[in-house]
């Protein structure tokens, strides 16, 4: 058969635990695109019930993919097997793999991601009789909204790593916000495993995350959890800013040298002392002294119990 058959590109084996039947599923608008793949939203019938609606995130690749962007998408849909559930993860809910093309099922997040709505959210800070109209609608985030952002967030990482998954590009950019302004990881599949250290991750866009990159990173390629932890405090310090931009005045060429001579991002407006002082033990040049997930959660939760 020399006809190229668009829909049988390629063969997978049947996994009867996560296969939904295709016509269950019901496409609609992008929600996102890189360069190989594409995020669409989607309704999917009788997947959490019997006559039951859902609205999910459908990854699939686009057209001018190559075998290697198809590769990178089963391998992710693989870990997000093996890793399991998680309240603070995006999770899989299933995948179509047979007599067409791949797709993988994920939760949706009705919010986007943490990124564009803690800036969205920035404008609610103003006195009342400074905001406009329409964003008088938004709920106006308290402190301790935000420090249980940073706590939920720190949860699934912590769980991340004790399913030994290294995200490598943890940012507020791959945090999405679902119902009830639940936390969700996204993209943690994209991480390569343990041993798989020389690979070099690049973004979305093609760009390489240098300011939320721990300095053995940027330096030697190596990540880890440690270096995921340095990550979560620049991540930290995006939330207690409302999404600004992490060093917006250095340059990727001079990071390293300005974070080996000792230079920290300052204490943002209105962070308090104990959550400043998080980021800069998530910030320490030494990967062991910086403190591991579970730490964090524990201190997240204590600060959080004495916050008004
Ligand atoms: N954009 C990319 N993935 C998404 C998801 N799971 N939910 C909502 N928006 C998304």
């Amino acid at each position: 058969n020399s006809d190229p058959a668009p829909f049988n590109e390629y063969e997978f084996p049947l996994d009867s635990t996560w296969e939904i039947p295709r016509h269950q599923l019901v496409l609609g608008d992008t929600l996102g695109e890189g360069a190989f793949g594409r995020v669409v939203m989607a309704e999917a019938l009788g997947i959490e019930g019997h006559g039951k609606s859902t609205i999910v995130a459908v990854k699939m690749v686009k057209e001018g993919h190559t075998d290697a962007d198809m590769a990178c998408l089963v391998r992710e849909m693989e870990v997000m097997k093996m890793i399991g559930k998680h309240k603070n993860i995006i999770n899989l809910l299933g995948c179509c793999s047979q007599d067409g093309p791949l797709y993988v099922i994920v939760e949706y997040a009705p919010y986007g991601n943490l990124k564009d709505f803690l800036k969205a959210n920035k404008m609610c800070q103003l006195p009342d009789d400074l905001r406009c109209g329409d964003e008088k609608d938004q709920k106006v985030l308290t402190q301790k909204d935000l420090i249980s952002f940073a706590y939920q967030v720190a949860r699934g990482m912590e769980y991340l790593a004790s399913r030994r998954c290294i995200h490598r590009d943890l940012a507020a950019r791959n945090v999405l916000v679902s119902d009830d302004y639940v936390m969700k990881i996204a993209d943690f599949g994209l991480a390569r495993d343990i041993q798989d250290t020389d690979y070099y991750r690049k973004n979305t866009n093609g760009r390489l995350p240098i300011k939320w990159m721990a300095p053995e990173s940027l330096q030697d390629k190596f990540y880890d959890t440690k270096s995921d932890v340095w990550s979560f405090g620049v991540l930290l310090w995006e939330i207690m800013t409302f999404g600004d931009q992490p060093y917006p005045k250095v340059t990727a060429e001079e990071l390293y040298g300005y974070l080996l001579e000792g230079n920290r991002m300052e204490k943002p407006y209105r962070c308090s002392l104990n959550i400043y002082l998080l980021m800069r033990q998530c910030w320490n040049f030494d990967a062991d002294a910086r403190p591991r997930f579970s730490e964090i959660v524990e201190n997240l939760d204590k600060i959080l119990t004495s916050t008004a």
